[in-house]
Parts: structure tokens; sequence; C-alpha cells
């Protein structure tokens, strides 16, 4: 992959495709509650600014549904605010055209000067931006393509998505990969090819039907998988036991007993829970107790592991050289029930070697309990493109940006 190191952009319309998938918050203000993803991303915007290119970028907010443009803008969420909090960021105002291929964007990208930095509207309100269709796709790339002499795909987050502004764009301009795409390849590299040894894996989040893809690949990578969060009930099920009200899918039992047989063919460790923090519902104030794992009450779910289960992850951690972790491993949004991932977080500080936190809930969660991000080696803006990565998949993004 060509870097932007290795293309002339002084004077140049660069079209950048970040990941500006920031959080909000819903409950009115609409404020972002997590600028991670625009802070990663404001490395190439700001060199490519400082080296005199004229700026262009493209990234997506969540995921809006709508026939046209108009419909999608109405109810989704607009890019306007990451606009301002990119600007503040840069500490020089970035131009926002209010729609993407229309007359604001003709006009925003027109009034560029070199150096200057302008956003255009979520990419998703675009229906061709996602469509299975590759014409449609094509059609709107071309569109964009007529805004930009080049291309740098910087938005790693979305590198797994064979979308327009992703896949089909780079094809038509002359490309390079950015900063950020490169440094989160160059981890991810490490955790595939010769990854030092004991190699770790801690998996959470609440569905193990997302996960058993990149389970099956790690099973030919990582010496040890721990597993907890809503994904590893359906592992005890898989060992017979009740769940009571707890997080399962019923149809994956016997795809997780294949995963079980085929770890202990190969020799992997799988690492369960002991102990189980069970409450009666689930809600910030819930009673709750702490049970074996082999004995959660038919009218309780698991909301985290327990103190049992804390101890034997950090005994499993004390020697390993390379660390993976994605997804909590209990509702760390709750502070009562956030002792499990908070002690899974607290323990990869004290590794001795590269630890690696992928996932949004995973990075949320290490910011949410204060942790240095300096204490990790390396905090994924990608949840689902670094599972796919590590799963061994083709992602499009990265296909195109190296074509
Ligand atoms: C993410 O949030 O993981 C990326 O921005 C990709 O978003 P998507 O899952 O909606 O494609």
């Amino acid at each position: 992959m060509r870097s932007v190191d290795d293309i002339e952009v002084t004077g140049r319309r660069v079209l950048v495709r970040s990941d500006l998938n920031v959080p909000l918050d819903m409950s009115g203000s609409g404020a972002i509650t997590d600028d991670l993803r625009i802070r990663a991303s404001l490395p190439v915007i700001r060199k490519l600014s400082d080296r005199g290119a004229r700026v262009i970028v493209l990234a997506h907010l969540g995921r809006p549904k709508g026939a046209d443009f108009a419909e999608r803008a109405a109810g989704g969420p607009s890019l306007a605010v990451v606009a301002s909090r990119l600007g503040e960021l840069l500490g020089k105002p970035v131009a926002f055209a209010a729609d993407l291929v229309g007359p604001s964007a003709e006009a925003t990208v027109d009034g560029l000067e070199a150096g200057d930095v302008a956003l255009l509207e979520n990419v998703r309100f675009e229906p061709a931006e996602t469509s299975k269709d590759d014409s449609e796709r094509s059609r709107l790339a071309a569109r964009l393509a007529g805004f930009g002499d080049l291309y740098v795909g910087d938005g790693f987050g979305a590198v797994h998505r064979k979308h327009a502004s992703v896949y089909d764009l780079p094809l038509r301009l002359p490309h390079a990969a950015g900063d950020l795409v490169i440094a989160e390849v160059a981890v991810l590299r490490r955790l595939t090819e010769n990854p030092a040894r004991p190699y770790v894996v801690i998996l959470g989040g609440s569905k193990v039907s997302d996960k058993l893809g990149v389970i099956g690949n790690l099973l030919g990578l990582a010496d040890r998988l721990l597993i907890g969060g809503g994904m590893g009930y359906t592992f005890l099920a898989a060992l017979g036991y009740g769940v009571g009200h707890s997080l399962l899918e019923a149809d994956q039992i016997e795809s997780v007993r294949g995963v079980l047989a085929e770890a202990e063919r190969r020799g992997v460790e799988i690492v369960l829970p002991t102990d189980i923090v069970a409450a009666t519902h689930l809600a910030a104030d819930a009673q709750s107790v702490v049970v074996p794992a082999d004995a959660i009450p038919a009218d309780r779910e698991g909301v985290d592991i327990g103190p049992d289960t804390r101890a034997l992850f950090a005994a499993k951690l004390i020697d390993a050289r390379t660390v993976f972790w994605n997804g909590p491993v209990g509702v760390f949004e709750f502070p009562a029930f956030a002792a499990g991932t908070r002690a899974v977080a607290e323990e990869l500080t004290k590794v001795d070697g590269l630890t690696v936190v992928g996932g949004g809930d995973s990075a949320a969660a290490v910011r949410s309990f204060g942790l240095a991000e300096g204490a990790f080696g390396h905090i994924s803006t990608g949840g689902g493109a670094s599972l796919e990565y590590l799963e061994g998949k083709t992602l499009p993004g990265l296909v195109a940006l190296e074509s």
C-alpha cells in the first residue's frame, strides 16, 4: 500500500475517507460522547492540509434508513456536529457541505484553497453508498471522483464494507492508505504473523453468532481464549449448565460444542467463567448475587463475571506476551456490573507484551474506567473491521488500496 508520504498533494484536491462514526448522546443534546475516532483521523487530515492539499473528508454516521437522500437526512444523524468538533481539534474551521454530491458539496469543494479542509454530509444519506448493486455504487463513486484528484483511505473501521466511498471510489482515482489504516494493519499483522507467545485472546460482547468465525480462525493462532460477556452463556449452556434468563443463542449451542471440541483437538485452552454475577433483571439498581457458573438460578440473568473468574482470568494473563481483547465481559455501563470488565482492562495494563483492544465497546470501557490509553499497546478504532481481519477475511477497503 502506498502511504500519503509517497504522493504529491500540494494544491491538489484530496478525497479522504475517514471513519468518523462517533457515538452521540441520544437522550436529547445529540452531542458527541466519545471523539476517539475523530482524534484518530486527525493526523492524516492535518498532514495533508499542512502540505497544502485541498482536503475533502468523506465519512458515515450511523445506519440511516430511507428511500433517498432527503428521507435519510430528515431522520438520520448529520455530520454537522462532527465538522465542528473536527474544526476545534484542527484549530481551524472545517467547511461543511449539507449534501454529498449536490450543489452544496460542489460549492464547498470549489471554494477550497490550498490547506483548507471540508467535510461532506453523511455518505450513507445516499442509498447508493451501501447498495449491493455494483453499478449503483459505481455511479455514486464516479460523481464523488469528480471532486478529487487523489483518494486517501483512512477509515479503518469501515474497510470491511464494500461501499462506494470505501471500495469503488479508490478504484477510480490514484490512491494511498492513510496513516491510521497503515498503523492499524501493522498491529493486526503482529497478531496474525508470528505473535509472541503465550498469545491470549479475551472475547466478550453479546452475540456468539457474530464471533464464531473469528473464534474458528483464532483456534489456529492463539494459545488461550478467555470467554465472558453475553456470549459466554451460550458456552456455559454448551457444557449443559442452566443459564436462567441470561443471554442465550440456543441455535448456536451445537456450533459452540464444535468449537470446544476443536479447541481440545488443537490444544488451545478455552477458559470459561467459573462464577457469575446473577441479577434479577437488567437495570442499574437490580439486586444481584454471585453464583457458581453451573448454578445460575432459573429466575436470574448473568450480568458480569464473578470474583473467582476475575482472579482466574488474571492468572491466565500473567505470562501473556500478546493479548487481543474484544468485547466487555459484563454490563459495564452499569457500575454495579462493571467489575469484571474493569478487572480485564486493568490486567491488560500489566501485561509485558503487545496488548490490543479492539471494538468500540471495549475501547469505550477503557476510557470510562479512566485508564490511560497509553497503558495499552494499541486501541483499535475498528470493531467489526479488526474482527474480520483476524477472521482472515478479505477486506474490500484494503483490497482497493492495495490495487
Ligand atoms: C463501526 O462503527 O464499527 C464502523 O464505523 C462501521 O460501521 P458499520 O458497522 O455501521 O458499517
